[in-house]
């Protein structure tokens, strides 16, 4: 299929209330130099596959110096790239080329830790308990006489305590600090002036580098309570939690005036830079307070992330991020799957629940799953996204319909949550496996021929039928979906921002809008059969309609 040029608002100044953005899990997307690790190289070598996908934009997760306790998100240097993905002059060449192809970049950064391997962490534990460094972290006495319970109640969201207890320089046991995540991320102090000025430097450094924006980690984590209260009993509910008034640690007030400094700084720049919170808070009115006009740019959905497949629940989701961004002057952006949750086909094949069926804190919901059913939501479920007004992120590898590799044994597993919870919770490995490109076994063209390693985790067997090139050009696969969507979606620039009306004669089951000047989307997600549309109308169904849409089937179709 030919791929047209960039619809007109894409080299707008706005670019971003809109965007098809694709998420880069870059240890995973190619490996270009055969260490089994996804890197900067393998990640140039495949753009061509974007591009030729149809997305505006790339977000790729932490690429600096870190010892991967976490993924990347343990950061032991803001200004550099990590050995194993790269270069900076490598990040240079990657980014005037994604500009020379008409794509947009944007980074992730975490303020709200470092690793324990940052300069300032090692400085701060060398220095003995008066020095001025400890005062860039979160350290604090212990409780009782000798100082041997944590200062508080607080959890880590990987599990156990968020307090780890430090031995002094002299050999006593010390002080401990807080790590809301990981005891090797340090949980940073935002009350110092000096962290608020070294971060801001820091998205200078990229800024100036030609980055498009930048993800913030964490957003709603930085600012804590002053003197540290115990967490209430229904506060110990970890990311649910986020949801609760005056919560010690989530969603704090003192969070903004922060982002409205970042806003200056974005806007400072000749094209202005853009920012994307991730901030999981409860309702969508607290989401909006982060992009209000001089916040943040844009901030992920995690209700309609996290939505099951049930057309009330989607559309209880979808009605309230409209307002409540449209109330700020903000799009709604919208995704179903990342590198931190269930990939959503294995979601949608299970039996759906009332409420959400996943959450940060809970990697492994029971069920049988049926990867038939899932693949049938899930490409229902990417046509309706892409018909709604506002800005969208891709998953890597969701457009090759991959699932949730949920047996990967158990020595592979390497997110800390399996160690922090005591081998109970597997974590979120198994939605970041290596893509399979191309061929009949693993590593599926992920590495190159002459690599020296297998991939860091193993692939299925099975995945040699949802390979790229297994995909390309047969017209019923999902990736053959994926790219006449974004090619509507991109012939169509009125499918990008814009208003939606609910078609009131729908029966309830079923989803279906209009949106002007005449796009009709319709998902069925009951048990009753859909009238067929005029077939002449039909610019795209995630079935083909000859079959018409059976009862219990799920269908997308966009008219004009
Ligand atoms: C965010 C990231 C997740 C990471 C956590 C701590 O939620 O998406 O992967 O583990 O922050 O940085």
């Amino acid at each position: 299929m030919a791929v047209p040029g960039n619809r007109p608002s894409a080299d707008a100044r706005d670019w971003w209330r809109e965007a098809v953005c694709y998420q880069v899990y870059l240890r995973s997307f190619a490996d270009g130099n055969g260490d089994g690790v996804g890197d900067l190289i393998g990640l140039y070598q495949r753009l061509p596959y974007l591009v030729g996908l149809g997305v505006d934009a790339l977000w790729i997760n932490p690429w600096f110096p870190s010892p991967m306790v976490d993924g990347g998100y343990d950061v032991a240097d803001y200004r550099a790239i990590d050995p194993v993905f790269g270069t900076l002059s490598d990040a240079r060449a990657m980014i005037e080329e994604i500009h020379a192809l008409g794509l947009r970049l944007l980074i992730d950064i975490v303020p709200n830790h470092t690793s324990s391997q940052h300069p300032w962490f090692r400085a701060a534990l060398a220095g003995g308990p008066d020095c001025v460094e400890r005062d860039r972290y979160i350290f604090r006495p212990g409780v009782g006489p000798e100082g041997d319970a944590p200062p508080n109640n607080w959890r880590s969201v990987f599990g156990g305590s968020a307090w780890t207890r430090i031995v002094e320089p002299d050999g006593r046991a010390g002080s401990w600090y807080l790590h809301l995540f990981a005891p090797e991320q340090p949980d940073v102090n935002w009350d110092s002036p000096l962290v608020r000025r070294e971060f801001e430097s820091i998205l200078r450094f990229w800024f100036d580098l030609g980055v498009d924006g930048i993800r913030i980690d964490v957003a709603h984590a930085m600012v804590k309570a002053p003197g540290l209260p115990d967490l209430g009993p229904s506060d110990i509910e970890l990311l649910a939690s986020a949801a609760h008034p005056d919560h010690p640690h989530w969603d704090r007030e003192g969070v903004h005036e922060i982002f409205r400094g970042w806003r200056a700084v974005a806007d400072s720049y000749p094209e202005p830079r853009v920012f994307l919170a991730e901030a999981c808070v409860g309702a969508s009115e607290r989401l909006a307070r982060y992009v209000r006009a001089d916040e943040l740019h844009t901030a992920f959905n995690f209700d309609y992330l996290t939505a099951s497949w049930r057309a009330d629940t989607l559309r209880i989701a979808i009605n309230s991020s409209l307002s409540a961004m449209a109330a700020v002057g903000a799009p709604a952006i919208w995704a179903l799957s990342n590198h931190d949750v269930v990939r959503h086909l294995t979601r949608y094949g299970r039996p759906q629940s009332d409420g959400p069926v996943h959450t940060l804190a809970n990697h492994s919901p029971p069920g049988p799953v049926d990867l038939a059913l899932g693949t049938r939501r899930a490409r229902a479920a990417v046509l309706l996204m892409l018909a709604l007004p506002g800005g969208v992120y891709l998953y890597q590898g969701e457009e090759l319909g991959l699932w949730e590799v949920e047996d990967l044994p158990e020595e592979t597993l390497q997110d800390p949550t399996w160690e922090r919870s005591g081998h109970t919770d597997r974590g979120r490995d198994g939605c970041r496996l290596p893509m399979p490109w191309s061929g009949d076994a693993p590593p599926f063209g992920f590495s190159p021929d002459h690599a020296q390693k297998v991939p860091w985790l193993p692939q299925p067997p099975q995945w040699k039928q949802l390979t790229a090139q297994a995909q390309t050009g047969d017209e019923q696969s999902m990736l053959e979906l994926y790219r006449k969507a974004l090619h509507i979606r991109r012939v169509h620039p009125a499918l990008g921002e814009g208003s939606l009306a609910w078609d009131s004669t729908a029966v309830p089951d079923v989803l279906s809008f209009t949106r002007p000047p005449g796009f009709r989307c319709v998902v069925n997600l009951g048990q009753g059969a859909v009238p067929l549309p005029d077939h002449r109308e039909v610019l795209l169904s995630s079935v083909p309609l000859e079959a018409g849409l059976l009862p219990g089937d799920a269908a997308v179709w966009l008219a004009r």
